[in-house]
């Protein structure tokens, strides 16, 4: 993002090193250049392959495909290594706060004592809805999913900002960034709020972030709420952890929405869509689920056997990642997190957490997961923490949309001011039907 601080980046270097493609049924070839980033693997730059040799390339999921030039966060996944604008997620876990990494993504740097002032100044003023909105909800059936509901209230949005809509406009792009960080833990515990049938409670801007929504989530107008200094730092911390990651699949989403020049929060609206599936996002709702149904440590073989057998759909949740094959550092800390929040609310010998740690240490020892670098990933501890401060399993992801809203809207902002952009438009290999003419019904066999 412009304005506030200039991010000390390198940009993605074209070195004399390329490679050469040869075709063999023609003869022909190709030199294709390797850029080389500040960190990770090399990358080949296939722009000129279509043009070059008329191909075009094939790599369903991506695995093996970069999708765009970015500065914002870094991930090594066979060391376990995660860095958000250079800095290691454990130190920022460690010492920093949720407003401060924002700033950090947003603008590439951390804030000065001021600009943090000035930055949580401004969010801070962005928090309250439109109090029409609140109109919306009230259309949703009350058991609906809370994401089903964040879908709809954020794509919504657009219907109420008009004057933040004009991508061109950089101003109006970060009235819009700071408006969706602001109001999402505002809609979001206006969501459970409204599945419990109780008011909603507005936002105080005294508080910060994460006491803000714990408060907007729980508080009752009947009675006082007391924040727990613990649980507002875990909640903090949650949201550090769940900030960025990448070019994952709800933020790829963000980008391609973008791409096309849809406003933000139809942007924003695409990628909880995306996060919302169980293969990301939903995965912490679907780990307690499955903590529930193996029930007892006693079961723990007969899920593993489940685990690794391919004619049974059942996978471990929580366990895997596709570009960490270590430890994912997010597990760490999240599992460190887990027994203080547990300490603070004096469950001392949690079954479900017991049952996870077993599992973990079962599956950590077990061939199949080793043979595969199957970790824990963030999702694996985060349910049951959520759980204990008193989240049902359908808020989960709403909370991690909450965090990653600040990712999506920073590689959002990075990709709209990126000179070379331009609309995302995939290729594809082609087995259908070749051309045929068009048979008259009478005609049809
Ligand atoms: N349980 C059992 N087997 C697994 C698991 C698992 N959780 N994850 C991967 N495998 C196996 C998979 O069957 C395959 O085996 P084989 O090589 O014999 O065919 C091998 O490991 C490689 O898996 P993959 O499906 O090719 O890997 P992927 O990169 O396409 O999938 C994943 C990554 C996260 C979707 C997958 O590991 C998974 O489904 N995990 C469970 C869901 C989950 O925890 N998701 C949260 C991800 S972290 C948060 C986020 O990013 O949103």
């Amino acid at each position: 993002m412009a304005a506030q601080a200039e991010p000390k980046t390198v940009p993605a270097a074209a070195s004399r090193e390329s490679v050469t493609l040869h075709d063999n049924s023609t003869g022909k070839q190709l030199d294709l250049p390797l850029l080389s980033p500040t960190l990770g693997n090399k990358v080949v730059d296939i722009r000129k392959l279509h043009s070059g040799l008329d191909y075009f390339t094939f790599d369903p999921g991506y695995t093996a495909t970069g999708s765009c030039e970015s500065k914002i966060t870094f991930i090594d996944g066979d060391k376990g290594v995660l860095l958000y604008r250079g800095y290691p997620i454990e130190e920022l876990a460690e010492h920093s706060d949720f407003m401060e990494t924002a700033y950090l993504l947003l603008y590439g740097e951390l804030p000065t004592a001021k600009q943090r002032v000035d930055f949580v100044g401004a969010i801070t003023r962005h928090t309250m809805v439109h109090e029409q909105l609140t109109t919306f909800y009230r259309g949703f059936r009350r058991d609906a999913h809370p994401m089903a509901v964040m879908c709809g209230v954020v794509g919504a949005l657009s219907a109420f900002y008009h004057d933040s809509t004009d991508i061109s406009d950089p101003q109006q792009r970060l009235i819009a960034s700071y408006r969706l960080i602001a109001k999402m833990p505002t809609m979001a515990a206006m969501a459970f709020k409204y599945s419990l049938g109780q008011p909603f409670v507005f936002p105080q801007n005294r508080l910060s972030y994460a006491e803000n929504f714990l408060r907007m989530a729980f508080a009752v107008p009947a009675e006082e709420y007391k924040i727990s200094p613990v649980l507002a730092k875990a909640m903090d911390r949650i949201f550090i952890l769940h900030a960025d990651h990448e070019q994952n699949a709800s933020t790829s989403t963000v980008r391609l929405a973008g791409s096309s020049g849809a406003n933000p929060f139809a942007c924003i609206a695409a990628g909880i869509a995306s996060l919302w599936g169980p293969a990301h996002g939903g995965a912490n709702e679907a780990v307690l689920k499955m903590l529930h149904e193996i029930g007892d440590k006693k079961r723990i073989p007969e899920f593993i056997k489940r685990a690794k057998d391919k004619d049974d759909p059942f996978r471990l949740m929580g366990f895997g990642h596709r570009v960490y094959k270590n430890y994912d550092p997010r597990a760490k800390v999240m599992q460190r997190t887990c027994r203080e929040v547990l300490d603070e609310l004096g469950v001392h010998d949690d079954p479900i957490l017991a049952l996870a740690m077993e599992l973990e240490r079962i599956a950590l020892s077990d061939d199949y997961f080793i043979e595969r670098k199957l970790y824990p990933n963030v999702d694996f501890y985060s349910g049951i923490i959520l759980k204990a401060m008193g989240f049902p399993t359908a808020m989960f992801t709403v909370l991690f949309a909450i965090a990653r809203t600040v990712g999506w809207v920073a590689q959002w902002n990075e990709m709209i001011e990126d000179p070379d952009q331009k609309i995302g438009r995939p290729r594809q290999l082609y087995t259908g039907a070749p051309q045929r003419a068009y048979v008259p019904v009478d005609k049809r066999k």
